[in-house]
């Protein structure tokens, strides 16, 4: 475990059930984190109640009160500066970052998408997964650039379409697996195990040209 832990802000956008995993797993000591502040772009993201109850300070920054997105990113890299953030999670953020922002925070912000990236960026990928008549979907944690859902990814988790799935029974399965692996990569980021390097992810000071990818029946421990 490092000396310090990580100084993190979490971006949200709405129920924030990936916020609660990292508010658990750094209370009970798996994750050393600091959770500093929550930041919502919305008023009524429910991830704001989880933030008040573990006694987390939050805050929201809404773009309707801004008339372009950059200005919208210099009042979050304004805001994210004061909690001197070594990382910036994005959980369930709806937000394209611009470079206003990218480029204060390079290589220090990771995101989880609900797909086999590069496959299905974007929104309502359950249902896309289901339309498309796919075997195989999934979730991964990647660095954020400014083009959507595209930056380097870091692991991804598999999951299996069932022929009686719906919407619903297939995003259960595939954030249950957000759950294992995205504290697990950041985990290995406050370890140092992990980072960015010109646009590639190094893992454990070797180049990872493809991304790590894992099962549920997978055994995180050990890799
Ligand atoms: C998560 O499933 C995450 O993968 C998705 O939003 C959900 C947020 O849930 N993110 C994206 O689609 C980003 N492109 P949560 O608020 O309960 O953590």
């Amino acid at each position: 475990m490092p000396a310090q832990p990580l100084r993190v802000v979490v971006l949200i956008s709405g129920h924030g059930s990936n916020l609660q995993i990292f508010i658990d797993s750094q209370s009970s000591g798996r994750l050393p984190i600091d959770i500093r502040a929550v930041i919502s772009s919305r008023a009524d993201a429910y991830g704001l109640v989880r933030a008040k109850q573990a006694g987390i300070e939050h805050e929201t920054l809404l773009p309707q009160d801004f008339t372009s997105r950059e200005c919208y990113d210099h009042a979050l890299r304004d805001r994210v500066n004061r909690y001197r953030a070594d990382l910036v999670i994005l959980a369930g953020f709806m937000r394209i970052l611009t470079p206003v922002f990218l480029a204060a925070y390079e290589g220090r912000v990771i995101n989880i998408h609900p797909s086999l990236l590069p496959a299905l960026r974007g929104l309502h990928t359950h249902e896309r997964a289901l339309r498309e008549g796919l075997r195989e979907h999934g979730c991964s944690v990647h660095y954020v650039t400014s083009a959507l859902d595209a930056g380097p990814v870091i692991i991804q988790a598999r999951v299996s379409v069932q022929p009686d799935d719906c919407g619903e029974s297939l995003q259960r399965r595939v954030q249950y697996q957000e759950y294992r692996i995205y504290p697990r990569a950041v985990l290995w980021i406050a370890e140092g195990r992990i980072e960015l390097r010109n646009h590639t992810v190094w893992r454990q000071g070797r180049r990872q040209d493809r991304p790590l990818v894992v099962t549920a029946d997978d055994d995180l421990e050990s890799l």
